[in-house]
Order: C-alpha cells, then structure tokens, then sequence
C-alpha cells in the first residue's frame, strides 16, 4: 500500500498535480480526515508495511445516503479525481461515486487476489512469502517431532495463499472451499499412505475460509496416532516489509493511476494481466470474475506423493 501511495504522490508531483490523502480510506472521506501529500511526505515509506493513511472498514459507505455524503463531501473539496487502493468492497464504492459523476481510479490492492480483473492484486506475494517462511520453520518443529502440522492461512473465501504456500511450502494436502474440496477423511488418509511410504511429518494447509484447524488435529491425532499440532497464522500475513514483486507492482499501479487521470480518463482500474499493466473501465472491473483454475490443486496432489 504504502509503495503505491507513493507512487501516487511522486506522479502527481512530477505532473504538477496537487494530492490530497484521505485517511483511513472512506471513514476518513465522510468525516473530511484528509491531510496535503508532499513529494517528501511520502519519503522513507517504500518499504515499510502497512499505510501511512491507515485503513478502515466502513458500514456508512454501503448505504447509499452515504455514497451522497461523500460525493458531496469531494465536490465541495473540489477534488477532481479520487484514487482508491483496495479489494471489491472498496472498488464498490468507487463504482458507486463514478454513477454520482465522481471521476475515479482503481488500484487493486488485497492480501487475498480474489479481484477478478486482475492476475495480481499488492500484498499477495508479502503475505505468501511470510506464509511460507512460518511454514519453514514450523516445518523444523515437525520434522524433528515426526508430527503432523496443519497451518491454517487467510485469503477470504478465494483459495490463492492456501494453493501458492500449498506448493512453495511442501505441502501434502490443501484444504480449501473451491472444486475438488479435500475433505478430512481424505487428508486423515493421504497422511497414513504417506507415512506407510516412509514419510516421518507431515504438513496439510486450510485455507480460513474452511477453518476448522483445531479441530481437525484433534482429529488426525484421533485417527492415526500421529501427534498433530494447528497454527494460525493470522494477522502475521498482513504485515512486514514488502517484497520486491509486491514494491513493483505497486509502483507500477500508482504511476499507471495518475498517467490515466492526467490523459483525461474516467472510471479506470488498474490492472495486471499476462505480464502486462492496463485499465478497464470499474463497471467492467466489478463483473469479471475469476476463473477457479484446478492446475494448482493437481499439481499439490502430484507432488504430495
Ligand atoms: O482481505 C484481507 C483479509 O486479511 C482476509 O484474508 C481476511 O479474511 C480478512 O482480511 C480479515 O479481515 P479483518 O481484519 O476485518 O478481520
């Protein structure tokens, strides 16, 4: 976030476009929380995690009465563009100021890379390799015990930090609520074929929108007497530095958002595709949908053996 704040403000800048930031996204637009963005204010940030002009969820931003209010609010602080980093919900209301004559710009911008117009959405790969370097290390704890491990990672109802740690991380097994859902019985019986194997630990991963971690090492412990322990890795994902491919991205993302607003154009999101950073108009943004592909899952599968 902070990378693409950045980027923002420095492009701005570099265009003579002057850049208001909205603090705490919506919450901060209803209640005029908004501070003047140097190019120096966003010095030193780049690499930090999180964003310097927090984040909220905001109920108010559902409803349509506030939609109006903050229509209102941007007109009467003459602002001619608004840039929105964030996942659907914060798109949503883009979309929403867009139908109320607000030009606004897209930037996608979730953990989770579940926005479907894109193929990368900032803090997906932070969170994947932080993911993935707790399950090295829960790794060592596993092995040197001969335990089962479950970890247990976010990413809302989409699958894609379950599916990427399931493959960087070694794992057996992947618990998530798409197509060919695994389900306890079969994990409980892929760990007694792996160990009849030779297999000394093992490693599953849930995705949290199946959940159910403690619960299900409970269970595998019940089943084959295999030691079993569940970690949540939580909020941990959402934090520290970013990495390089999420710093580029954003940069990307940011510079592209102005470039759109400078040339005059209306209602964009930035996107990601086949190696290539583009825009697509926000009504068509919102309607794509993202096409579950099984390749990961089977890959985990094959390679679980
Ligand atoms: O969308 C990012 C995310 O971290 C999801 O992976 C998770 O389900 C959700 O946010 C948690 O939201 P909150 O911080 O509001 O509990």
């Amino acid at each position: 976030m902070n990378a693409a704040i950045r980027a923002v403000v420095r492009a701005a800048h570099y265009h003579g476009v002057n850049v208001i930031g909205v603090k705490r996204g919506y919450e901060g637009l209803l209640t005029g929380d908004i501070q003047e963005m140097s190019a120096s204010s966003v010095s030193d940030i780049i690499h930090r995690g999180g964003t310097i002009l927090h984040t909220a969820r905001c109920p108010e931003m559902m409803t349509d009465a506030g939609v109006d209010k903050a229509a209102t609010l941007i007109r009467a602080l003459a602002l001619d563009a608004l840039i929105v980093i964030g996942g659907d919900g914060s798109f949503r209301g883009a979309y929403d100021l867009s139908k109320r004559g607000v030009n606004v710009v897209g930037i996608p911008g979730t953990i989770d890379l579940d926005i479907g117009c894109t193929e990368y959405t900032i803090g997906f790969d932070t969170a994947v390799n932080t993911a993935v370097d707790a399950i090295s290390k829960i790794r060592d704890t596993s092995s040197s015990h001969e335990r089962c491990s479950i970890v247990e990672v976010m990413g809302r109802n989409a699958s894609y930090i379950a599916l990427w740690c399931g493959i960087s991380g070694g794992a057996e097994a992947v618990l998530i609520s798409v197509e060919n859902e695994n389900d306890a019985e079969t994990v409980i019986n892929q760990i007694i074929l792996n160990r009849s194997k030779g297999k000394v630990h093992n490693l599953i991963v849930v995705a949290e929108s199946i959940g159910g971690s403690e619960q299900l090492a409970k269970e595998i412990e019940k089943v084959t007497g295999i030691e079993t322990r569940a970690t949540i890795l939580g909020y941990l994902q959402r934090g520290g530095a970013p990495t390089a491919v999420d710093r580029m991205h954003a940069s990307v993302m940011g510079y592209k958002a102005v470039e759109l607003y400078v040339q005059g154009a209306s209602n964009r999101v930035v996107y990601y595709k086949g190696g290539v950073h583009s825009h697509m108009d926000i009504a068509e943004a919102l309607n794509t949908k993202k096409k579950y592909n099984n390749d990961l899952y089977n890959i985990i599968k094959t390679l679980a053996v």
